[in-house]
């Protein structure tokens, strides 16, 4: 299935503020547009337990696992790729590391594969209240575009999981949302997401 927006939430929790704001993009853009990938529990292991085949001409990567593949060939095909993102302990979590190791294992080398990932347009929501994921997420993108959402800037806790229960956050979301499609005058919510 070709879905043209992918969401990548890279939280375990599932209705933390990675969870609830990869949903309101679902729902923004419609379930048949839009596919949604928790990355999280496991499913990208970090590299290791093998020697480095994937830099080696001729060898595959022998931790890639089906469910990685399927996810990376998803970012591929899409025409737009939101990465959602808590803060842990000022850099972006583990789960978002390990991913990206394994990207070197799904290129193989393969430097047209490489720039055709390198090449899909991307936009990141990091949930932090302070700033500098650019170096990190320029291993996906080459001018990352950043939404960081700060729950001390909306009064929120956010272990609570309840920052899009504040309007200016939703806000903030949308308008980023709608700076990913600059061409369209008038973006058309899937559901009315309550833009005020
Ligand atoms: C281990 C850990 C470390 C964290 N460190 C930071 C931090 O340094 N700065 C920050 O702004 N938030 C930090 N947080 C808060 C999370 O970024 C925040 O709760 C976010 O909402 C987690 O995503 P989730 O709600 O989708 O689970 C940390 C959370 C955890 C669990």
């Amino acid at each position: 299935m070709n879905n043209s927006i992918v969401i990548l939430q890279f939280s375990p929790r599932n209705k933390g503020n990675c969870g609830t704001i990869s949903a309101f993009l679902r729902d923004y853009y419609g379930p048949e547009k839009a596919a949604e990938f928790q990355i999280a529990s496991g499913v990208f292991g970090p590299c290791g337990h093998c020697d480095y085949e994937c830099l080696k001409p001729g060898v595959q990567c022998p931790s890639l696992t089906d469910k990685e593949r399927e996810i990376l060939d998803a970012v591929c095909r899409a025409e737009l790729v939101y990465f959602i993102v808590p803060n842990y302990c000022g850099w972006p979590c583990a789960n978002y590391f390990a991913f990206n190791e394994r990207t070197v294992g799904y290129f193989n080398g393969d430097r047209q594969r490489m720039r055709q990932y390198m090449d899909v347009k991307k936009r990141f929501i990091v949930i932090s209240n302070s700033e500098g994921f650019e170096a990190a997420m320029r291993q996906q993108a080459e001018q990352p575009e950043i939404l960081y959402l700060k729950s001390r800037a909306y009064g929120k806790q956010s272990i609570a999981g309840d920052l899009l229960d504040s309007q200016e956050a939703r806000n903030d979301l949308l308008r980023f949302i709608a700076g990913a499609h600059p061409e369209e005058s008038e973006i058309v919510p899937a559901e009315n997401n309550g833009l005020s």
